[in-house]
């Protein structure tokens, strides 16, 4: 028997590894025990470190396995380690899985995990304490291991106040540079009233609409970790005393579908367009002036079918060149921020919101020039057309140029970074440029600022796994 310990409850890296060794020395699933450090001290583990290497073997799985792990990985089942590896040797065997229970199982974890971490975003609540300086604190109870892969989203979102989430499992704090993890705690040692409380309160029964509250999705168990928690039964008493007890199934507002990218004029419009008509069509572009000195024009790259598209500002020197977006020094950086947060840039579809290169010449050289708002209003049609043919699940806004093309108007970066927004039934969100990053003149600063561009790259991968999974 072997016996393998992992470092946490999260440690996909130590699980893959081990189960990586254990599968090429052909040690089977009933012959493995998994548990975590900490949890089960009274076995003495055998880790998979000492069976051989064995460096000529090799197996691959498909990549949407490993994508289906890291998040089942997280469910709080002690069955998860077991089953991913049942299904990882059955995989070596190139069995198909598709009939497979375990793989109705591990779906089924993934989906809970992602379901936890929308809970998450939607309750976790700040309370300010700290007299001399601020901190935010929030308490959860999550059912999932989902902290760490929740609070890069945080730290993006409340990327300029130093907070703290407190679990009884695990604790994520920011202090506006780099989120750390601790232990758990218990409940009697978090802070409980506060200055913001009461504003959120008031906050909370002005919007208070009961059409709108669907008991049967807010059990009562969650409302505990909400600052709202002491008020909703009073105003769900009041909203009944109103509307004699009947306002839940009488009075809710039917919802507006939101209008989906396809449904739009524009969509309808142009419903034959693929991105290889778009392309030689915008090839003769004149729409703004910006033509006349560029090379030529450098339209959007990747499948159509991609979930992803990220926009950029405008080609740069090398694009403008080589007639392919981001290829120059921001691509390499884009490439790199795109890899660590887990996305495939082959997946993924790249465009500018201007699509010709504005420049000054300065001697040999071509200096990069800012597009004018006129000049983004005019190029919008092609990413409205763009947007049509691909019809991504989400679309990410590099920087303030590419925002503007996106959202139609000026849109602050700092202020709106890290926040899924809906366009006209387009989910975007935006972060900063790549050549912004490749600007910071200070090390220190420019790694810390890398950093944060991956951790909302993350969150846009992680947008883009539970619609996956949603679907
Ligand atoms: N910067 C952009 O915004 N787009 C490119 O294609 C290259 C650099």
């Amino acid at each position: 028997m072997h016996i393998i310990m992992l470092d946490s409850d999260t440690d996909f890296e130590g699980w893959r590894k081990a189960a990586r060794r254990l599968a090429l020395n052909d040690v089977k699933p009933s012959d493995v025990t998994w548990t975590v450090r900490g949890e089960a001290e009274l076995f003495s583990p055998s880790g998979a470190n000492d069976l051989p290497d064995a460096p000529h073997a090799t197996f691959n799985v498909p990549a949407t396995f490993v994508e289906l792990a890291r998040a089942a990985i997280l469910h709080q089942s002690g069955e998860r380690f077991a089953l991913l590896y049942r299904l990882l040797w059955r995989l070596r065997g190139h069995h198909d899985l598709a009939d497979d229970p375990d793989i109705a199982k591990a779906n089924a974890m993934a989906r809970a995990v992602y379901r936890e971490m929308d809970r998450m975003i939607a309750q976790v609540r700040f309370r300010e304490i700290g007299r001399e300086k601020a901190h935010y604190v929030a308490w959860f109870e999550p059912e999932h291991h989902i902290v760490e892969l929740a609070a890069p989203f945080f730290a993006s979102r409340f990327s300029d106040m130093p907070w703290s989430i407190l679990t009884p499992d695990v604790c994520a704090h920011w202090d506006g540079h780099a989120i750390s993890i601790t232990s758990g705690i218990d409940k009697s040692e978090v802070p409980s009233e506060d200055r913001l409380e009461e504003t959120w309160r008031r906050h909370y029964s002005s919007l208070f609409n009961p059409a709108r509250l669907k008991v049967t999705e807010a059990p009562q168990a969650y409302w505990r970790n909400l600052p709202e928690d002491s008020i909703i039964r009073p105003l769900l008493e009041d909203a009944m005393r109103m509307t004699s007890g009947a306002f839940i199934a009488s009075k809710a507002a039917k919802p507006q579908a939101p209008q989906k990218p396809q449904d739009t004029p524009m969509a309808r419009k142009h419903a034959h367009d693929t991105i290889a008509t778009l392309r030689a069509e915008a090839a003769d572009c004149r729409a703004c002036p910006l033509w006349k000195d560029a090379t030529q024009t450098v339209f959007g790259q990747g499948p159509q079918s991609a979930t992803l598209m990220l926009v950029g500002e405008q080609p740069g020197d090398k694009e403008d060149l080589a007639g392919k977006p981001f290829v120059g020094p921001a691509g390499l950086m884009l490439d790199r921020a795109l890899e660590e947060a887990g996305i495939g840039r082959t997946k993924v579809y790249i465009t500018n919101a201007v699509k010709h290169f504005k420049f000054v010449p300065r001697g040999k050289i071509r200096l990069h020039q800012k597009p004018s708002t006129p000049e983004i209003r005019a190029c919008r049609q092609w990413y409205e057309r763009e947007l049509a043919a691909i019809k991504p699940e989400l679309v990410v806004a590099l920087g303030a140029t590419a925002a503007q093309g996106v959202l139609g108007k000026i849109t602050p970066i700092n202020k709106n970074r890290g926040r899924l927004i809906d366009h006209d039934g387009t989910k975007v969100l935006v972060t900063v440029h790549p050549s912004y990053l490749l600007r910071l003149p200070d090390e220190e600063a420019k790694a810390k600022e890398y950093q944060r561009f991956v951790d909302d790259l993350k969150i846009a991968a992680s947008l883009l796994r539970r619609a996956a999974h949603a679907a």
